[in-house]
């Protein structure tokens, strides 16, 4: 009898707990009143393994913080897990914010010389934080070519689960929340942050934006930074920059002209080549800094990349990477310049995106260089490969650590590829 009315019961508040599920990207939240959990929910995956409220009390190496931010190339959090030892692709249901200022987030801080090459950019609709970190410093394996965090998953509680993201970036929050330099925040509802391969990339759409869920596409998780955030990834660079959209994740022009959608195939089938070379859009107004200048962390200069990006002022770096040998197996991800344009005004004609245009030639300049260089790919460069992953996300992955400070050309073509299996 007991056992019976316990079944009921339990039976009952199944139903009303799948009546009354939201998935995590449906909610709102305001920075100054976050629940201590944003995921209330038991399901399949559990419960949510950090917390949303974090202070000084959570800060430090223990912090199981959940909250992240994206505000400027020195005010930012990555995803990554709590501790060594699983594989991003297994653990993105835990992972927690590790920040550029962990104290002030009450959550863990990204260790003295852990990022060797940072850029933000602000663009019409997100922010975007890129570049390379060793990150065997925040408890990636190595050779981990990681995964993608996102919130929204199969299940839509988010990867990390409850994981929330909020930025000062897009004007102030309509509710009343504010930080403690009396900046707004805003939850920012649509992100995805890859990370892995020793690359990281978040990007954060404007909340007010309707396209975009479009431009934080969540689906194309197995291939990488360089395709759904493509940018300069360049080493011992950190600057703070102005750019223009990118194409959303997946639209691309073929050799035809004509605008089309990367289908990314099931987990079961290797992906060698993309049928397109994501296009990296330009920049500009660029600041350079100096990483021990914006990092302020203890310990100082030791370890961190102290190289000066002061050279760079503008433009994407993928005119750097044309080399000429031969050999293909990549040639058929070449574009040109002129589908580039075709790409970008189409896209901004078929949707509210507007000012993509602006970036045409600079865009396609750096498309066609990619692409020379792509079909240039041979062994040549040695220490770095692409290898594959079943559960991830990521592209190219540098063999030795110590190649973070000094990828080969053919490296970094690599990596700006952003290809995850390459035969
Ligand atoms: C600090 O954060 C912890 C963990 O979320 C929470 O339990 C605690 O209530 C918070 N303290 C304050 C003063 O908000
Ligand atoms: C801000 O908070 C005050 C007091 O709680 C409330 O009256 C006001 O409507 C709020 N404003 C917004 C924009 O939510
Ligand atoms: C090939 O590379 C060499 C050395 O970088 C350069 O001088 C030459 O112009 C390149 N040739 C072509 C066709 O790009
Ligand atoms: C681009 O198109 C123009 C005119 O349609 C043509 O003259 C030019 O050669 C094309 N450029 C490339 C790189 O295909
Ligand atoms: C943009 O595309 C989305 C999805 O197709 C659609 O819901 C939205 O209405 C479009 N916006 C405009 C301005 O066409």
């Amino acid at each position: 009898m007991l056992a019976q009315a316990l079944l009921v019961a339990a039976a009952a508040s199944a139903v009303v707990a799948q009546d009354d599920f939201v998935p995590l990207a449906a909610k709102r939240f305001e920075w100054t009143n976050l629940p201590y959990q944003a995921d209330t929910s038991d399901g399949e995956r559990g419960r949510q393994a950090g917390y949303n409220r974090c202070n000084a009390t959570t800060a430090g190496e223990d912090s199981l913080c959940q909250t992240a931010v994206i505000n400027s190339l020195d005010d930012f959090c990555l995803w990554a897990p709590p501790v060594p030892g699983d594989v991003v692709g297994n653990i993105e249901g835990e992972m927690v914010a590790w920040c550029t200022r962990g104290e002030q987030y009450g959550a863990r801080t990204i260790p003295a010389g852990a990022l060797t090459g940072v850029q933000f950019i602000r663009t019409p609709h997100y922010v975007q934080v890129t570049g390379r970190i060793d990150q065997t410093l925040i408890n990636i394996g190595a050779d981990d070519d990681g995964g993608e965090m996102d919130p929204h998953g199969a299940d839509q509680r988010g990867n990390p689960l409850g994981g929330l993201l909020f930025s000062n970036s897009f004007g102030p929050a309509v509710t009343n929340g504010t930080s403690s330099s009396g900046v707004a925040f805003q939850q920012v509802v649509q992100w995805h942050n890859f990370m892995g391969a020793n690359l990281f990339c978040l990007k954060a759409c404007d909340p007010s934006w309707e396209d975009g869920w479009r431009m934080c596409e969540h689906i194309y998780d197995r291939i990488g930074c360089n395709a759904n955030a493509p940018a300069a990834y360049e080493d011992g660079v950190f600057e703070s920059c102005l750019g223009d959209d990118q194409l959303p994740p997946g639209i691309y022009v073929g050799e035809n002209g004509a605008t089309s959608t990367y289908s990314q195939p099931g987990e079961g089938v290797v992906i060698s080549t993309l049928p397109y070379v994501p296009a990296i859009p330009s920049t500009s107004s660029c600041t350079p800094y100096e990483s021990a200048a914006i990092y302020n962390q203890p310990g100082g200069a030791a370890g961190i990349t102290t190289t000066s990006a002061a050279s760079s002022a503008s433009t994407s770096s993928a005119s750097s990477t044309s080399m000429n040998s031969t050999s293909s197996g990549l040639s058929s991800a070449s574009a040109s310049a002129n589908s580039t344009t075709s790409a970008l005004s189409s896209a901004s004609a078929s949707n509210s995106s507007s000012t993509a245009t602006s970036t045409l030639s600079s865009a396609s300049s750096a498309v066609s260089s990619l692409s020379s260089a792509i079909s240039s790919r041979t062994d040549a460069g040695g220490n770095l490969v692409a290898s594959s992953t079943s559960d991830g996300a990521a592209s190219a992955t540098s063999a030795p650590a110590s190649g973070a400070g000094q990828l080969v050309p053919i490296g970094r073509l690599l990596a700006l590829m952003g290809f995850v299996a390459i035969v």
